[in-house]
């Protein structure tokens, strides 16, 4: 495997910039449709930037700059050059959830000078139709390396401005999300979404390579400032010129649907390094996994351990009789016993006595499924680091080219956050060592994604999400309903998440405190509504034998498409999504409500308009509901047209799933 080597951005911003000579320089960049105004005022204040979309104050004069070591300021500036260009071409993902991105903006470069200093920064932007992004650039120049202690970058909102935002304080990013004024924000995760009259916007960042995740901090009653994630000697980061920060980044839109057909995270990240991406393939597996997280089985060795031969082996079956390719095994490594989180010495080539590995690998090859590798590092990265290149060999010797990191604990090697930039440079090394050894990453307990997978496709899916194993025993109960209906305008946007639905028992005599909290069919809908590249089906096979109707859209659901849209939702109420599989003419809907039941017409019109479709629709029966009657469903067949609205009734935590053929 060759990866291309990586293109400089640095160097193209640089080589387009023209010097204006003694005009003023300018200060104003306007989306390609002229919607949204970008304006940038520099004073001897310092440097700040407002945004206007159709005359609309969207962001209020908001400061730019940072803080570096022995409390210098570098947010006073002389402006030296500056440079307006734009850009337009349209690229085609490796996966994803639309086959084509268009790539348009217009874009200003600014080169300055440090006001009181010689230090040299850029500041270069992009707008586009729907957002912008911005970064700072230190080229190359006299001081080599930089101490960063503070960015002082500010996102002023207009006051009314509501959002939904999840607490900074979770180190795996599985917190709740929760609907506040932003004045009642304290430091919260990005993606931060906002929700104006009218408008609906999302702070994020994209392309965090080498830096450490921005948080948001409230700093007055509408501005939010950025927070570094800091090392534990209180540095936020460590900078060797040229550089360039990963881009803050806002999507503006009119509907709750824009923010997740938005795809600005992406074009704000570089292309494909791969060069033979054909091993990045988007997959459904299942996994001896939720038996674990049902207390039913176990990580570590003994009769109840669940990575057994036999017992992996029946999954093995399972899988290859209904067409899903891969089956994950945890707990298959030695050093699970006690409380395994301070193992820090983890070994990824020592299987358990009770699990033969060349016969599994042997007899998955034989019924065409792949073995998912699993390698909890307990957060422990230096004994994963160190164990990089043998680790991976082992897999690729084993016939596997897909692994499940982990990373649980507070601190990573008993003492860095995954989001400050050591866990960021930890993370980034273990993607570009698997693409060297073509291995797929699914992610668990990561920084908070923010759009790698266009640069890096072996990156296909993380967590960083409340994920459905909290319904299988957190001491609340389990992730309420309105949970996920609210994740494709929050975390969602940050990319592809892990989540592992498809639960079709509700009753866990280990842990009764806690349920999965929909009904079956709207386990069946997240498919649909939920994205990632890697879909898991969680529950045990013996749940799904009770229900082969239902397992069916399983089965059929692809996990890569040509485009999706969303024709209707509210966020925190409802939401529908369709998306029209990359590999058929087929389309598929996928409808959740929360914990409200709701009759919905959804206007067909995503279909060709040439065509007449067979929709098999999975619905919650009339007497469902997630807490009394979870697995009423009913599996009817309709023909419809893009003419035509579908009603939709959804149970009190409920949904609908729809495949609808071409006739
Ligand atoms: C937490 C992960 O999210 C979960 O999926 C995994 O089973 C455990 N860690 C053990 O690695």
């Amino acid at each position: 495997m060759r990866l291309i080597s990586h293109f400089s951005p640095l160097a193209l911003g640089l080589l387009l910039l023209t010097a204006c000579g003694s005009s003023e320089p300018t200060m104003e960049v306007s989306s390609p449709d002229g919607a949204i105004k970008f304006t940038l005022d520099n004073s001897a204040d310092g440097l700040f930037y407002s945004v206007t979309d159709g005359g609309t104050d969207i962001v209020a004069p908001s400061r730019l700059g940072f803080i570096l070591t022995d409390s210098v300021s570098l947010d006073r500036f002389d402006i030296l050059k500056s440079k307006t260009f734009s850009h337009d071409e349209t690229w085609e993902t490796t996966w994803g959830e639309s086959r084509y991105v268009r790539d348009h903006y217009n874009a200003l470069l600014l080169e300055m000078k440090q006001a009181e200093g010689d230090l040299l920064v850029n500041l270069e932007v992009r707008v586009f139709d729907d957002g912008f992004g911005y970064r700072y650039i230190f080229p190359e120049q006299a001081c080599d390396s930089l101490v960063i202690m503070d960015e002082l970058t500010e996102f002023t909102l207009p006051a009314e401005a509501m959002t939904w935002a999840m607490s900074a304080e979770n180190a795996y990013l599985e917190g709740y999300f929760e609907n506040k004024p932003i004045a009642e924000l304290d430091t919260v995760r990005t993606p931060l979404t906002v929700e104006l009259p009218g408008k609906y916007l999302a702070i994020h960042e994209a392309a965090l390579t080498d830096f450490p995740k921005m948080d948001l901090a409230l700093v007055d009653s509408a501005a939010l400032k950025s927070r570094l994630v800091p090392w534990s000697n209180g540095v936020a980061a460590y900078v060797a010129t040229p550089f360039a920060t990963p881009w803050r980044t806002m999507i503006i839109g009119d509907r709750p649907g824009d923010l997740v057909t938005s795809y600005l995270m992406l074009n704000l990240n570089e292309p494909c390094a791969i060069e033979d991406p054909s091993f990045c393939k988007p997959m459904k597996y299942i996994g001896v996994w939720w038996e674990m997280h049902l207390f039913k089985t176990f990580w570590y060795a003994g009769d109840a351990h669940g990575a057994n031969t036999a017992n992996v082996k029946r999954y093995i079956d399972f899988a290859a009789e209904n067409g899903i390719p891969a089956v994950l095994v945890e707990g298959w490594n030695k050093g699970w016993e006690g409380h395994w989180p301070a193992n820090d010495h983890f070994s990824f080539t020592d299987p358990y006595d009770d699990y033969d590995i060349d016969e599994l690998s042997r007899y998955a090859a034989e019924k065409g499924v792949q073995l998912i590798m699993h390698h909890e590092t307990a957060a422990w990265t230096s004994n994963y680091e160190a164990q990089l290149d043998t680790a991976y060999q082992y897999m690729k010797d084993h016939g596997m080219s897909n692994v499940k990191t982990g990373y649980v604990n507070q601190l990573m090697d008993g003492k860095e956050d995954h989001s400050s930039q050591y866990g960021v440079r930890h993370y980034r090394k273990v993607i570009e060592n698997a693409a060297r050894y073509g291995v797929n990453i699914d992610n668990h307990e990561p920084v908070m994604p923010t759009g790698l997978q266009r640069t890096y496709p072996n990156l296909m899916t993380q967590e960083g999400v409340r994920g459905q194993e909290h319904s299988a025993w957190d001491e609340d109960g389990g992730n309420p309903p309105v949970h996920t209906v609210l994740m494709p305008f929050t975390r969602g946007l940050a990319g592809p998440m892990d989540f592992t639905f498809g639960t079709f028992n509700y009753d866990n005599p280990n842990s009764p405190h806690a349920r999965v909290q929909t009904t079956l069919a709207k386990e069946l809908a997240l498919y649909v509504v939920i994205y990632s590249p890697l879909q898991m089906a969680s529950d045990l096979p013996e749940n799904y034998a009770k229900h082969p109707d239902a397992f069916q859209f399983i089965r059929d659901v692809p996990v890569d498409w040509d485009m999706t849209v969303v024709p209707d939702a509210v966020i925190g109420d409802y939401v529908a999504i369709a998306r029209k599989d990359r590999n058929s003419s087929d389309w598929y809907l996928g409808v959740i409500t929360d914990e409200e039941p709701r009759a919905l017409d959804i206007p067909l019109s995503f279909l060709d308009p040439e065509a007449t479709y067979t929709a098999q629709i999975y619905a919650d029966a009339p007497e469902a509901d997630w807490v009394t009657n979870p697995t009423a469903y009913v599996i009817t067949e309709t023909t419809v047209s893009a003419a035509d609205s579908l009603p939709v009734n959804l149970a009190a935590g409920g949904g609908t799933a729809v495949r609808f053929i071409k006739k």
